[in-house]
């Protein structure tokens, strides 16, 4: 089972979409393995989004995703990780199909309502980054048999 990190940024704090996001992955049949309110700060932006350090935009998402806290959330299920990210839609919330997050929800390449890691090694870095060992939680998931079939897990 794949793990990665979703973080619902404070555009979606503000509109009071945190039930909302959180529930689309829950029907999905993803575990929420861990999840946390936390402030980020410049250092951890920094770190975060550092491939994204030369792009004109770089100071004001930074800035956008202090406003206020996030929920930064560990998800866990086969192929969390390509399954999230699809979740998620394009990045600009004006292209991503409806039926996703930021399709249903966003209108801004920037206030795009989550993060989500875009791939197997970069969820490995970012959960290290944002939850401690001991924020992440394992414990049985009962309804296993019913969300997949037993050769799958
Ligand atoms: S990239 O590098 O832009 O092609 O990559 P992408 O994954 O699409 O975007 C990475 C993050 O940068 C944010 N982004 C922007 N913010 C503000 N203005 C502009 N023009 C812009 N373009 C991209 C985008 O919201 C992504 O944030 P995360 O947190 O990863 O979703």
């Amino acid at each position: 089972m794949e793990k990665t990190l979703v973080i619902i940024k404070p555009g979606a704090i503000q509109r009071g979409l945190i039930g909302e996001v959180i529930h689309r992955f829950e029907r999905k049949g993803l575990q929420v393995c861990g999840i946390k309110m936390t402030q980020l700060t410049e250092e951890i932006l920094a770190e975060h989004y550092a491939h994204l350090v030369q792009r004109p935009f770089f100071k004001r998402i930074k800035d956008s995703m202090m406003i206020t806290p996030v929920i930064v959330c560990c998800l866990k299920g086969l192929d969390a990780v390509h399954i999230v990210h699809e979740m998620a839609g394009k990045t600009n919330g004006r292209e991503a199909a409806l039926g996703t997050i930021r399709g249903d929800f966003s209108m801004s390449v920037q206030e795009n309502i989550i993060h989500t890691s875009d791939n197997v090694e970069n969820a490995k870095t970012e959960l290290a980054r944002f939850f401690n060992q001991n924020e992440i939680f394992e414990f049985d998931q009962h309804n296993l048999n019913f969300l997949y079939a037993n050769d799958e897990i």
